[in-house]
């Protein structure tokens, strides 16, 4: 079967046993074609949208109309917008969590950018809280100074609203949702060096068919890879798909092995993945013990406020002492008022659950929240293919080294995709020749009759990510993993060979392909440090460097 890659790349036989059976031809619409095709309309896509140059064309592709982490971003975004911190305060505080991996250049770049970036959500029509006539500050783990700023416990939402209501505003932009993106479009018979991309193919979840989008530059926004863990808080969707497929189309990807958990998600059975924001204990909240005695200041000076990283391990380490199945996190001795006023949303999303934070501790455990690594960027957010760019959760820019602390994330979103923009307003783009693009071909391939697997495998995959790439890794763990990738892998291209594509079925290959790229990078850090913690290697070497995958030949 050939799937088509904008290339003249071989055709692979036809599975023998597929003849004879029913095979759909697909139905063949030509390919659209925009100027710019940004996949993912999360934080960092629409900002790369909204400060595109107005006489470009855009097409936004995404899975979901609403969809991505960015709606649900609770404590807020870092910037120093007051006298009393400053920048080398939060450049430091970023340096220290990130526990020497960090690019101090990088660092710079998005921590200088912080104020502009913050004007900017606010001339887009962000309402951020604030109190008498200032911006109202909170604060996070690893920050030494109110540095957060926030829109209750509803930041990411509110962001959004803001960015989707200018993006729609905007004539040169059209919104393509219920689309996954499956590939990109260039020719791989090329050196990585030599090679450009020219488009997408996406796959539209409704019309059940693979779509061509034409593209001057494409822009990769398609957030992290948390999903590859079984307990996450991030919504569905974070399966890494831009991370797989930029590796595929021959970028370096690095850093892969630091996957941040939250400290604090809710425990209920009922309860799928919800976050209980930080800024929590950033406004008193205490870590307790199932008998109700506080235990961080056993493992860190910095109690409850330590990075993310050691909080994490910490709580890891105490319900593994007990065997207990979660821990708590303590606000009930503030006031009802203040509580009300600053969580709302976790107050009313706990209440469902028979919880009243007022008056009792919350369960928490800790799960998969964030890719510290991704597609290698340069400051621009350009990749090692020309066109190509990747911003956001999507992207290793060297800001977040080993563990990133806490609301740098939205900063890096918006200081990225403004910068991806600027770069690709000022390039001399090239011409689109729709002759050239080979359509999408399934010919030679059949409706699967066996949906199941898919899901078995789904399950498989994120279940062996959290038992053995989890917060305590062994190297025989890891190869415990990287032994299940590669038969997961060889299933899994069988059906994506043999079988017409489906939403479920993309997501599982870039998932697997992302869980290689972290057992692989994970295999090769001998040391421990920031969220990468061997037994077998406890301790840091003297000088850390960033782990860079380069794709196979
Ligand atoms: P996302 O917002 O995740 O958007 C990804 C987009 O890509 C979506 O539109 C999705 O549909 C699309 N997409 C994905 N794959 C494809 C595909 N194959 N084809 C087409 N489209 C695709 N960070 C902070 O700084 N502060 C916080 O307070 C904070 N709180 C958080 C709370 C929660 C519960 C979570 C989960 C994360 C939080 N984070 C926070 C992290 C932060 O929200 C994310 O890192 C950030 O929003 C990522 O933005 P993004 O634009 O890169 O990706
Ligand atoms: C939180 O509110 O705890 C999430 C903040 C973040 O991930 O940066």
């Amino acid at each position: 079967m050939f799937r088509g890659t904008g290339c003249a790349c071989a055709t692979l036989p036809l599975s023998p046993w597929l003849s004879g059976r029913a095979v759909k031809l697909a139905k063949k619409s030509a390919p659209f074609a925009f100027d710019v095709v940004i996949l993912g309309s999360g934080a960092a896509g629409l900002s790369v949208a909204l400060d595109l140059p107005s006489h470009l064309s855009v097409a936004v592709l995404s899975k979901q109309a609403v969809g991505g982490s960015t709606p649900w971003a609770q404590g807020g975004i870092a910037a120093v917008v007051e006298s009393t911190d400053s920048l080398e305060s939060h450049v430091q505080d970023t340096l220290v969590a990130g526990a020497g991996l960090c690019n101090e250049a990088a660092v710079r770049h998005a921590i200088e950018a912080g104020e502009d970036s913050i004007n900017w959500l606010v001339e887009q029509g962000t309402h951020f809280d604030e109190s008498d006539g200032k911006f109202h500050l909170t604060r996070e783990g690893g920050h030494s100074h109110r540095r957060v700023l926030h829109a209750t416990d509803a930041t990411g939402a509110e962001i959004y609203r803001a960015l989707v209501e200018q993006a729609h505003a905007r004539s040169n932009l059209r919104f393509f949702d219920q689309r996954v993106a499956v590939d990109l479009i260039v020719d791989k018979s090329l050196p990585v060096n030599e090679r450009r991309v020219t488009g997408v193919y996406a796959y539209h979840l409704k019309k059940d068919r693979v779509q061509t989008f034409a593209a001057k530059a494409v822009v990769l926004a398609t957030g992290g890879a948390s999903k590859v863990y079984f307990y996450t808080s991030n919504p569905s969707g974070a399966s890494g798909d831009g991370i797989a497929m930029a590796y595929r189309a021959g970028c370096r990807v690095a850093n892969m092995e630091f996957n941040q958990f939250h400290p604090t998600c809710l425990r209920h059975p009922d309860a799928k993945t919800f976050l209980i924001s930080e800024a929590i204990r950033g406004e008193g909240g205490r870590l307790t013990l199932p008998d109700g005695e506080p235990f961080m200041q056993r493992h860190d000076p910095r109690g409850e406020l330590a990075p993310r990283d050691v909080v994490a391990r910490a709580i890891d380490f105490e319900m593994k002492r007990l065997g207990a199945e979660h821990l708590y996190l303590d606000i009930s001795h503030k006031p009802k008022s203040f509580i009300e006023n600053h969580f709302p949303t976790i107050m009313q999303r706990c209440a469902q659950y028979g919880i009243e934070i007022d008056k009792q501790p919350i369960p928490v455990v800790p799960a998969a929240h964030y890719t510290c690594g991704g597609v290698l960027v340069d400051h621009q957010g350009a990749t090692d293919v020309a066109g190509l760019y990747a911003v956001g959760e999507v992207s290793y820019t060297g800001l977040h080294g080993a563990n990133r602390l806490a609301s740098n994330s939205l900063l890096e979103c918006i200081v990225w995709g403004r910068g991806a923009a600027r770069h690709i307003g000022e390039s001399d783009l090239p011409e689109i020749d729709l002759a050239r693009y080979t359509p999408w071909d399934e010919t030679q391939v059949t409706d699967s009759d066996e949906d199941v697997v898919v899901s078995h495998c789904w399950d498989e995959a994120r279940r062996f990510m959290w038992d053995y790439v989890g917060i305590v890794r062994t190297d025989k763990r890891l190869l415990r993993a990287l032994h299940r990738v590669e038969m997961l892998q060889s299933e899994i291209e069988e059906f994506y060979s043999n079988y017409r594509v489906s939403g479920n079925l993309l997501e599982l290959r870039n998932l697997v392909q992302v869980a290689e790229l972290m057992v692989r990078c994970a295999l090769e850090r001998k040391e421990s440090r920031g969220l990468h913690y061997s037994l077998d290697y406890p301790e840091s070497t003297e000088t850390g460097t960033p782990t860079i995958i380069s794709p196979r030949p």
